[in-house]
């Protein structure tokens, strides 16, 4: 099993699993249309649907198989602000898929990509991982600028690629490898 030592610190957040008391606050982002916007398969959710949400994903604590995904709630002095993962998706390759959700009010401040450096510098340095790769609309742009901001490289646009909502979707593959991620020039966030 493989398990961050929680709670993990950055200079302005702490990311730790998720539990049902973070309800509201994962329910304050979930409920939101322009969140969901570019996500397949997520539409804007009720309070019940988020609560099975967060009975779910608070069990993803730690990656114990491939396939498994480790969700973090990303914790800011206003509570839980959004959630970070990373999906097992090969131990043979040593490869993950990233993913982020933040809420809209605590955007453009550079939290996600905070969040998103330590988990990734966890899978890196303490998880061993070889590459980590994420997906996005080709239409996010906020999410491929986020992945750029973290060092990962366009690996391609896979054009009418998949269908979201009815309309044929561009989707964008970004990655980056551990000694990309080792070599770039950003000092480490974490402070424990
Ligand atoms: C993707 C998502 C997490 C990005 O959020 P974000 O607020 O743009 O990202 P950050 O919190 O890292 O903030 C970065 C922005 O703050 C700015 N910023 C301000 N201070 C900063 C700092 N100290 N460090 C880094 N960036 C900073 C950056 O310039 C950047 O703005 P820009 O993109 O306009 O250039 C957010 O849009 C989201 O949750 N979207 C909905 C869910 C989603 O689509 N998820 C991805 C599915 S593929």
């Amino acid at each position: 099993m493989f398990q961050p030592a929680y709670p993990i610190r950055t200079a302005r957040l702490t990311l730790r699993p998720v539990t049902l008391a973070d309800l509201d606050d994962v329910y304050a982002w979930q409920r939101r249309p322009d969140v969901v916007r570019w996500m397949l398969g997520a539409e804007p959710r009720t309070r019940e649907q988020s609560r099975a949400s967060v009975l779910a994903i608070a069990g993803e604590d730690a990656l114990r198989a491939e396939g498994d995904c480790l969700t973090l709630a990303v914790v800011a002095d206003a509570g839980v602000i959004g959630a970070v993962e990373l999906v097992w998706r090969s131990r043979r390759d040593r490869t993950a898929e990233l993913g982020y959700v933040l809420h809209p009010d605590h955007g453009g401040r550079g939290l996600a990509t905070e969040a998103a450096t330590a988990l990734l510098d966890w899978g890196f340095t303490e998880f061993g991982l070889h590459r980590v790769f994420g997906r996005c609309h080709g239409r996010n742009d906020a999410s491929a600028r986020l992945m750029r901001r973290l060092g990962m490289r366009q690996e391609a646009r896979h054009v009418d690629s998949y269908l979201l909502r009815g309309e044929w979707a561009d989707q964008l593959v970004f990655a980056v490898l551990d000694h990309e991620w080792r070599g770039r020039a950003d000092a480490p966030v974490r402070t424990t």
